[in-house]
């Protein structure tokens, strides 16, 4: 990697996209960083310049970039054809595979992208309960619907837990469908339930919300409380399946919700995500099943696409051999430690947040529970941090550090050194 790096070609890139992109941008990550091409653990922006790549695609790339494996199962495919819209083997295979591996999975249905899972399952367990509203915890992402971006990451959030959009042009009658509890409190939890007793249909939550892991008991809490209550348990595993273990968070944790959402790994790159969950929730999608009146329909131009299935189904047989979690884990923890050690010896104020497979800097002290301590942390000191990592080839999106398997021992070596001369430099900056 050389330290001095090209920005000439990426500045024309740069200039071409502000005249025909809305800020230059896709809208997922800041203008500056186009990415052109990657191969293992490492990607290479328009100019050429190599970075060791922790964005890996804002999670789907878990086995690293052009894996060999995937390639040739998508290039096999691709001789097949690309979609069909109807039912093909290639899904029916993927769906087994997720049924085997995720405890809540009894029948699996598709979408094109994890927004699109979530939002069908917030419909699914409003049409199988009959009930309007849907608990969120502040903090929680559950793709871009209007559903999901009440409270996704409000700023000033008041005293109180009152559902703010994340975005104009969502209907205010929005906000009265969601309510929002904070996260890792199963005592407001169980109030908020009680408030509105027989109006809540599901707890729809990331069992590991961002980064913040579920605090002891606290996802058995929830498991028992939705029973009490007649309500459902939702895990949004978009990001935490196949990541947290093969079987995703809720094998990780032993808890087993009634339904889950899936994406990102399960397309191995390509469009796909999943709603996964009891057979008899999972009805309500079978025309022949459902009782009359709760029949929901659920389709998509590119569900269950064979490329994106192939593609799922190579990763999912990389991540599924035996050692590849503890390898993940190994990785990760090692990047953890060094991480938080060098933060401490510069003297910063600061905690490592995430568990091994991700993770990120907090520059904060005191423990980080719910979203709005997460609101302590120093962002401008973070924001820099990335700035000062990306300058030395290390690519991560501004929220966390995304392990993939593809990362090896001289990739460790040369993300510690980065953080070292990194941090070193944001200390001097101080
Ligand atoms: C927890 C969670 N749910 C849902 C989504 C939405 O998935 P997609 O970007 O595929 O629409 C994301 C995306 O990052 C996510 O992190």
């Amino acid at each position: 990697m050389s330290e001095a790096r090209s920005h000439t070609r990426s500045q024309e890139l740069m200039a071409r996209a502000r005249r025909v992109l809305p800020g230059g941008t896709f809208g997922n990550v800041e203008r500056e960083t186009i990415i052109s091409r990657g191969q293992g653990s490492r990607v290479w922006d328009g100019h050429g310049n190599e970075y060791i790549d922790y964005l890996i695609g804002s999670g789907p790339m878990i086995v690293g970039h052009a894996h060999p494996e995937v390639n040739d199962a998508v290039r096999r495919q691709l001789d097949q054809g690309t979609t069909f819209f109807a039912t093909n083997p290639q899904g029916i295979d993927l769906a087994e595979i997720i049924i085997d591996a995720v405890p809540c999975a009894d029948k699996v249905r598709y979408s094109a992208s994890g927004s699109e899972a979530d939002a069908f399952a917030m419909r699914l367990v409003r049409a199988y309960t009959g009930r309007e509203k849907i608990l969120k915890f502040e903090g929680g992402y559950h793709g871009y619907s209007d559903y999901g971006l009440m409270s996704l990451a409000p700023k000033n959030p008041g005293n109180s837990m009152e559902p703010i959009p994340d975005s104009p042009g969502i209907p205010a009658a929005i906000k009265d469908t969601v309510v929002i509890a904070p996260f890792n409190d199963a005592d407001a939890v169980e109030s908020l339930m009680k408030a509105h007793e027989g109006e809540i249909a599901a707890v729809f939550m990331e069992p590991l919300q961002r980064l913040i892991p579920p605090e002891p008991g606290f996802l058995k809490a929830m498991r028992e409380l939705t029973l009490a209550h007649d309500m459902l348990l939702v895990f949004d595993e978009v990001v935490t399946g196949f990541r947290l273990a093969y079987g995703g968070a809720q094998a990780y944790y032993g808890v087993t919700p009634d339904v889950c959402t899936l994406g990102k790994a399960i397309g191995g790159g390509f469009p796909l995500a999943a709603i996964a969950g009891r057979d008899e929730v999972m009805a309500l999608f079978d025309s022949e099943r459902a009782e009359a009146g709760k029949f929901l329909p659920q389709f998509g131009t590119l569900s269950g696409a064979p490329v994106a299935s192939v593609a799922g189904i190579a990763t999912l047989n990389i991540l599924n051999r035996p050692g590849t979690f503890d390898r993940l884990f190994e990785t990760g923890n090692r990047l953890m430690t060094a991480l938080a050690g060098k933060l401490d010896a510069a003297g910063f104020e600061a905690q490592v947040v995430g568990i091994a497979p991700m993770f990120d800097v907090v520059f904060a002290g005191g423990p980080i529970l719910n979203h709005r301590d997460l609101l302590r942390g120093d962002a401008k000191l973070a924001a820099r941090l990335n700035a000062l990592l990306k300058e030395r080839g290390v690519l991560k999106s501004s929220a966390k550090y995304y392990v993939s398997t593809a990362i090896d021992g001289s990739d460790v070596e040369q993300t510690i050194a980065a953080w070292d001369s990194a941090i070193d430099q944001l200390a001097a900056e101080r």
